[in-house]
C-alpha cells in the first residue's frame, strides 16, 4: 500500500511561532505519579496511566499553576453491576472490548473473530510541543500512536491517531476515531452547525440532554447538512462568558462527530472517520493515520472559543507561503469578480472582457471566469471531465482574455469541478470505469454527473494531470475548485470486495495530495474550496484551501445569519462573500447596492453581479466602498471578531465588531433587518479596545448620533458606546464605521 499522506507540519509551524517569542507551550510526564501535562497559551490538558493501565483524562481547562500536581489516575469504579469500571473511565482512546458501552475510539476484528480490544499504556516520546504516546493491547500487536501537540499561543491541542497492525495476520478496523475527548458531570449547552444547499450555517443550540447527539456526513465530503464542528458551554450558551470546550475535525472525507452524555452525566465527544460503512483492512506492518481532531478551550464564551479558533487557522490552518518556508499570515485574500451570476455557462472571450473592463474600473483585484469555458459545456448536462478550452467560446484559446485582464492590473482566476464527470463527456466514453460504481448496479447522477473515483491511482494521475498543464499553460493565479454532488453507489471495483470501503479514506488522501502537489509544483496559484456553496469547508481541506464559498446563497440579507453562523468555527479570512444583482434570485428580495456591500464586507469580498449593466451611481457606489474595504480589509478578515447583536432568532438588527490585534484600528457594522414601532438602534457597546487610547470615529457609511465626539477614549466608546444616528431605520439598512487609533 502506499505510505498515508503526512499529517499537516504542525511542529515546524509552531517552532517558528517560538522563535518569535510567543512560546508559552509545554509538554511533561511525571514519572512518580504516570501523569501527562500539556500547557499552552491559557489552557491546560492532564491525562495519565491509571492503575489498570489505561489512559485516563484527568483535566481540561483554564491554565494552572506550573507547581500544581496531579496524583495518579484512578479509574471510576463500577456503577452496580450494569456499568463497568472501564466504560465509567474516561479514556483518552478506548478500544472496543472489556464491556466499553459508550462510544469506542477504536473497533477492529482480528483475522481469527476475536473482536476485543483493550488497550494498555506501552510507552511515550516527549516533543518540543507536545508527546506520543503508544498504547498496545493488553496481548495482541497492535499498537496506536497517539499524537498530541498544543499551540502556544491559543492552547489549541492537535490530536491524532496512528493505528499500525504488528500482527501476522491482516486486521480489518470497522470505526476509527481521530481522538475522544472528556468533560466532567455537568449542565451543559451543544452548540453545532447544520444546513442544507443553500441554506448553510444554521447554529443549533440545545441543552446537552442524556444520551448521544450525532453530528455527521455519510456523503462522501464533508457535506453542506452538518459541520465538523461542536462548541460545548457550560450552562446556557453565552457569546461573551464562561467556559467552552470546542473542536473541530481535520477531514473532508465521510465524519462523525459523537457527543455523548453519559448515565452519570459525563460527557465525551467522540470523532473521527464515520464507521458507517465504513472498514480499513490493515495488513501486517501497515498502518492507518486518523485526521486530526483540535480542540481548544476559552472561558470567555462562545465569542472567545471562535476567536481563539479563527487566529489557530489564520497561524496553523491555512496555507502559507508554500515552499519558502515563510510562515508569515497569509495575507487578505484579493477582491474579486466572478462572472458566474452574471453570465452562467453563456461565457466568450468577448463578454468576459467587457466584464473585466467593468471590474478594473470598480478596483477589483482578481477577476474570476466560472463555469462554461470547456469541453461541451452549455449546460450542467455535458462537458466535465474534458478540460480542454472550448472552441467555440475562446477560439484563440484562453491567453487573449488572460493578458486582457493582466493588461487592466487583475490577475485571472479560473472554475475546475475536477473530481466528476458528465456522461456525456469524452472522458466518460473512453472511461466508464472511472467513476465510483457496483457492478451491474445503476448508477444513480446528480446534477447529470458522476463522481470519478479519486482512490483509484489512475483517476488521481488524470486530475493531477490535467489541472498542472492547465497551470503550467496559462498564467492562472487562483482556482475555484468546485464539487457539486455527494456520493452514490461508491464501489471500488479494482480491490478485493473486503477492502472497498477503504475507498472512504484513499479518495480524500488522493484530495489531498493531489492539491498538495499542485501547491507545490505552483506556489503562487490559490484554491478556493466551493461544494455548490458550502459542502465542503473544513480543517482538512483549508490546509489546502486559501478560501472556501460558504454558499450559493448571496442574498445579503441570509448571508448576515450564514455568516454569523460561518464565523463560529471559521475565520473571515477564507469567508468568500459577493456582493450580486437585486432582487435577488432566490428570495426575489429588493435590496440597496450599499446594503449589499457592507454585508459582503464582513467577509473577504467579491463582486459577482452583472456590472455590465450597473448604472453610472452603481459604479461609483461599489468604487467608494471598495476602496473603503481595501483600507480595512485586515482589520476585519485578521482581527478580534465580537458579534455584538446576533441577526440569528428573528432579530431586528444585528452588529459586529472587529479590533485588529494590536488594538489600533477597529471597524463596527450594523445592520437592520426591518425597524419595527419605530425602535431605534441599540447603543452599540464596543469590545476589545485599548481602554486607555483614544479612538478618532469615521463612518464609512451612515451617521452616528449628532454630537458624537470625533474622538474618544476606548473607555468611552465600550462604556458610552456607539449611538447611531436618528435616521438609521427603515428595512434593509446598513451602516459601518472605523475608529482609528491617534
Ligand atoms: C456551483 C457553485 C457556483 C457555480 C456553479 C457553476 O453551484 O457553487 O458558485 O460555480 O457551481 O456550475
Amino acid at each position: 500500500m502506499r505510505p498515508l499522506m503526512k499529517a499537516l507540519s504542525f511542529a515546524a509551524v509552531l517552532a517558528a511561532a517560538s522563535f518569535a517569542g510567543m512560546a508559552q507551550s509545554s509538554a511533561s510526564f511525571d514519572s512518580t505519579t504516570k501523569v501527562f501535562r500539556l500547557d499552552g497559551g491559557n489552557v491546560s490538558y492532564v491525562f495519565g496511566v491509571n492503575q489498570r493501565g489505561e489512559l485516563q483524562q484527568m483535566y481540561w481547562g483554564g491554565r494552572i499553576a506550573a507547581e500544581d500536581h496531579f496524583g495518579p489516575a484512578m479509574t471510576q469504579r463500577e456503577w452496580a453491576s450494569f456499568d463497568t469500571s472501564y466504560t465509567n473511565t474516561p479514556q483518552e482512546y478506548a478500544g472496543w472490548g472489556g464491556g466499553l458501552f459508550v462510544e469506542p475510539a477504536l473497533k477492529v476484528t482480528f483475522a481469527d473473530g476475536v473482536r476485543d480490544l483493550v488497550l494498555h499504556y506501552d510507552s511515550h516520546q516527549l516533543t518540543a510541543q507536545g508527546v506520543d504516546v503508544v498504547l498496545k493491547d493488553i496481548s495482541r500487536s497492535i499498537f496506536v500512536t497517539l499524537r498530541y501537540r498544543i499551540d502556544s499561543t491559543t492552547g489549541i491541542l492537535a490530536r491524532s491517531a496512528t493505528i499500525e497492525n504488528r500482527e501476522p495476520q491482516p486486521i480489518t478496523i470497522e470505526q476509527a476515531a481521530a481522538a475522544a475527548w472528556a468533560l466532567p458531570s455537568g449542565h451543559y449547552s451543544l452548540n453545532y452547525l447544520t444546513g442544507r444547499w443553500a441554506g448553510e450555517w444554521t447554529l443549533n443550540q440545545e441543552t446537552l440532554g442524556t444520551g448521544a447527539r450525532v453530528i455527521e456526513s455519510r456523503r462522501g465530503s464533508t457535506g453542506h447538512q452538518a459541520n465538523p464542528w461542536f462548541a460545548i458551554q457550560a450552562g446556557d450558551p453565552d457569546e461573551h462568558h464562561g467556559e467552552v470546550w470546542f473542536g473541530a475535525l481535520a477531514w473532508s472525507g465521510s465524519w462523525r462527530i459523537v457527543v455523548e452524555r453519559d448515565q452519570l452525566d459525563a460527557v465525551r465527544v467522540t470523532g473521527g472517520f464515520n464507521p458507517f460503512d465504513f472498514s480499513f483492512v490493515l495488513n501486517p506492518a501497515v498502518k492507518l493515520e486518523t485526521p486530526v481532531f483540535y480542540g481548544g478551550y476559552s472561558s470567555s464564551g462562545l465569542g472567545g472559543a471562535s476567536r481563539l479558533l479563527h487566529h489557530f487557522e489564520i497561524a496553523h490552518v491555512l496555507p502559507h507561503t508554500v515552499g519558502t518556508g515563510d510562515s508569515a499570515a497569509p495575507k487578505p485574500r484579493p477582491v474579486i469578480y466572478n462572472s458566474w451570476e452574471a453570465t452562467e455557462f453563456r461565457v466568450s472571450e468577448a463578454g468576459q472582457i467587457a466584464l473585466a473592463e467593468k471590474a478594473a474600473s470598480l478596483g477589483i483585484d482578481r477577476f474570476v471566469m466560472d463555469d462554461g469555458w470547456f469541453g461541451q459545456r452549455k449546460d450542467d448536462h455535458a462537458g466535465l471531465g474534458d478540460w480542454y478550452v472550448n472552441k467555440e467560446k475562446f477560439p484563440n484559446g484562453l491567453k487573449p482574455l488572460i493578458d486582457k485582464v493582466h493588461s487592466l492590473g487583475m490577475d485571472f482566476g479560473l472554475w475546475v469541478e475536477p473530481e466528476m464527470v458528465n456522461p456525456d463527456s469524452d472522458l466518460y466514453r473512453k472511461h466508464p470505469d472511472w467513476v465510483l460504481n457496483f457492478a451491474g448496479r445503476p448508477r444513480t447522477e446528480q446534477r447529470n454527473q458522476l463522481v470519478l473515483n479519486l482512490a483509484r491511482p489512475d483517476v488521481r494521475d488524470y486530475v493531477l494531470g490535467f489541472l498542472d498543464k492547465l497551470l503550467t499553460e496559462n498564467d492562472i493565479a487562483f482556482l475555484k475548485w468546485d464539487y457539486n454532488r455527494n456520493w452514490s453507489e461508491p464501489g471500488w471495483d479494482q480491490l478485493p470486495p473486503a477492502q472497498q470501503k477503504q475507498v472512504y479514506v484513499e479518495f480524500t488522501r488522493n484530495l489531498y495530495a493531489i492539491l498538495g502537489e499542485l501547491k507545490k509544483r505552483h506556489p503562487k496559484v490559490e484554491f478556493e474550496s466551493c461544494s455548490g456553496g458550502g459542502g465542503r469547508v473544513d480543517l482538512g481541506i483549508l490546509q489546502y484551501a486559501d478560501e472556501v464559498w460558504p454558499s450559493d446563497n448571496t442574498d445579503p440579507f441570509d448571508r448576515l445569519t450564514q455568516q454569523d453562523g460561518f464565523t463560529y468555527a471559521y475565520t473571515p479570512q477564507v469567508m468568500m462573500a459577493w456582493v450580486t444583482d437585486s432582487p435577488h434570485w432566490l428570495n426575489k428580495r429588493t435590496t440597496s447596492l450599499s446594503y449589499r456591500l457592507l454585508s459582503s464586507m464582513q467577509g473577504s469580498l467579491g463582486i459577482g453581479a452583472n456590472i455590465a449593466q450597473w448604472s453610472g451611481d452603481e459604479i461609483a457606489t461599489a468604487k467608494r466602498l471598495i476602496a473603503a474595504y481595501h483600507e480595512v480589509q485586515q482589520t476585519i478578515v485578521q482581527g478580534d471578531l465580537y458579534r455584538l447583536i446576533s441577526p440569528r432568532n428573528g432579530s431586528e438588527f444585528s452588529a459586529t465588531q472587529t479590533v485588529k490585534g494590536d488594538k489600533s484600528q477597529s471597524v463596527v457594522f450594523a445592520f437592520i433587518h426591518s425597524t419595527q414601532e419605530g425602535h431605534t438602534f441599540p447603543h452599540l457597546k464596543l469590545m476589545g479596545l485599548d481602554p486607555t487610547a483614544r479612538y478618532a470615529l469615521t463612518p464609512i457609511e451612515g451617521k452616528a448620533e449628532a454630537g458624537t465626539p470625533t474622538v474618544a477614549s476606548g473607555a468611552w466608546w465600550m462604556n458610552h458606546g456607539l449611538v447611531l444616528g436618528e435616521d438609521f431605520r427603515g428595512d434593509f439598512q446598513g451602516a459601518a464605521f472605523r475608529l482609528d487609533k491617534k
